[in-house]
């Protein structure tokens, strides 16, 4: 990976480390399959790296370490805020002026789904990747999908009902193979470890 999306990662790690208990494993796996699938569907990288590297970081302010991953306060709060703490850190890191605007703009709206909003993954590719990735995240592993269904208060087997009808799948379906063959490969293990 490059050395200047090490350093966006070395400024934005000490607001993940204050901001929710999975924001470092979270934004880690978010770098590494951003990075793959980007060379794979030849995406801006300059775009979507920082993206994915940046996009909560405005979680270090919200005070709780497990909030409800639908609710509509919290996601506009952490999307303003993120947008504030990008700027500072692109500027610190020296990224392509034109680039940060684009990327802190995209920080500021990249939970807009929760407002009824699709506009950035229909206008931006790379907006659209990122979606389906941060979505993904849910159920990389049985640990994070449990996580998730906490954060609602629903045990994991209702959780699985209500994910598996997520509006995500209808209103803004999995924009490449590689992110459609993740979900049905990771929705079918956590299935199987549900024994349902
Ligand atoms: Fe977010
Ligand atoms: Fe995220």
């Amino acid at each position: 990976m490059e050395g200047i999306y090490l350093k966006i990662w070395e400024l934005a790690r000490p607001y993940y480390e204050k901001g929710r208990s999975y924001d470092v494993p979270h934004i880690e796996w978010m770098m590494k399959e951003s990075d793959k699938v980007s060379d794979m569907e030849s995406l801006d990288k300059k775009l979507l790296m920082p993206i994915s590297i940046l996009h909560d970081v405005g979680y270090s302010i919200v005070d709780e370490k497990n909030p409800n991953i639908k609710r509509e306060l919290v996601k506009k709060l952490h999307m303003q805020e993120g947008a504030k703490i990008s700027k500072k850190i692109l500027y610190e890191a020296g990224y392509d002026p034109e680039y940060s605007e684009k990327i802190v703009h995209y920080i500021s709206v990249h939970d807009n789904w929760v407002l009824g909003d699709d506009t950035p993954y229909k206008e931006c590719k790379e907006m659209a990747v990122f979606n389906d990735l941060d979505f993904l995240w849910v159920t990389k592993s049985f640990e994070n999908f449990k996580t998730a269904a906490e954060s609602m208060k629903m045990t994991p087997e209702d959780f699985y009902e209500f994910w598996t009808k997520d509006e995500k799948l209808t209103r803004r379906p999995f924009c490449c193979e590689y992110t459609r063959s993740m979900w049905e490969s990771s929705i079918k293990k956590i299935k199987e470890s549900l024994k349902i």
